[in-house]
């Protein structure tokens, strides 16, 4: 027995032809084009390729994307000025401030300084709130696109138990968060948990999102368990690097009734969710119907 391959490439791509779709609908009735600005502090590399990547797909579903690029000296008071001027500017829908900063600036005062409306990374802090206390809030991109995938693959989620292994503000919390909104038993572990062998064998739905590679071995998932690899880790192999997940995957397809690979799996949902909160926020900015579907 091999597990179904969630494939997130595939779904990514027809959430982002559904974004499109609606994103000409938007301007052909009320002419509105829902804008993102992506701002970078410095110059890491990895960090380059994720906003590269962003600036293009936005473009691609025919929204207006901003690039602001920032010397990594940048002070705190000229990097909040800039985010006055884009939580006032009406082109501008979402605003992402791309992470890590470098070390002298303050991450969540200027996470805390977007406007929790604008704030399509959904870590504001009025948006954590909003999420954990069941109102309808900005929610975080990784996670989000997790929730699509589990719904997309096993329709209701109720009851099930699901076992998110991280607790980090980006993935583990929120995605806990979604999970206890979907009504599942839902356990975070992480890497102090005791028995994580057989808490992770408990678990209906397994969300792994610590950032070790192949930390999770097949003999830890239940036998058709739905398996979510959140983690993109890169190990060296011989004289070449290859990515790989949290997850094990050789010996976890054995097990799972479904996982998603890495690559290919949870990575390019990221950025759909992206498109879909700028959507999003376009829309509630301008009193119009959310998109179905591509919200918590
Ligand atoms: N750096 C790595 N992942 C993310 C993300 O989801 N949002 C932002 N703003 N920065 C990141």
């Amino acid at each position: 027995m091999s597990a179904t391959l969630i494939d997130g490439k595939a779904f990514a791509a027809k959430v982002r032809e559904r974004i499109a779709g609606h994103v000409a609908r938007l301007d052909e009735a009320h002419g509105l084009v829902p804008g993102l600005a992506v701002v970078l502090v410095g110059a890491d590399p990895a960090s380059e390729v994720y906003v590269r990547a962003k600036g293009k797909q936005t473009v691609e579903v025919g929204m207006a994307s901003f690039e602001h690029r920032l010397a990594a000296e940048t002070s705190e008071a000229d990097l909040l000025a800039l985010i006055r001027r884009l939580n006032a500017d009406p082109k501008v829908h979402g605003i992402l401030v791309q992470l890590p900063l470098p070390a002298h600036l303050n991450s969540d005062l200027v996470i805390n300084a977007i406007d929790p409306a604008k704030d399509v990374d959904g870590f504001h802090i009025s948006n954590v709130g909003l999420l954990n206390t069941g109102q309808r809030a900005m929610v975080p991109c990784t996670p989000l696109g997790c929730l699509m995938m589990l719904r997309d693959h096993l329709g209701g989620l109720a009851g099930l138990e699901a076992v998110v292994v991280g607790r980090s503000n980006i993935v583990g919390k929120p995605m806990a968060q979604l999970l206890l909104g979907e009504s599942c038993t839902v356990t975070i572990a992480h890497s102090r948990t005791r028995n994580l062998a057989e808490v992770c064998q408990r678990a209906d739905i397994l969300v792994a999102a610590v950032g070790r590679a192949e930390m999770i071995p097949g003999d830890w998932v239940k036998p058709g368990a739905t398996v979510i690899d959140v983690g993109i880790n890169r190990i060296a192999e011989g004289d070449r690097t290859r990515l790989v997940g949290d997850v094990h995957f050789g010996t976890a397809v054995r097990v799972a009734g479904a996982i998603t690979p890495v690559p290919g799996g949870v990575g390019p949902m990221t950025i759909a969710c992206l498109l879909a909160n700028t959507l999003t926020a376009a829309c509630r900015a301008n009193g119009l119907p959310e998109p179905d579907g591509l919200t918590a």
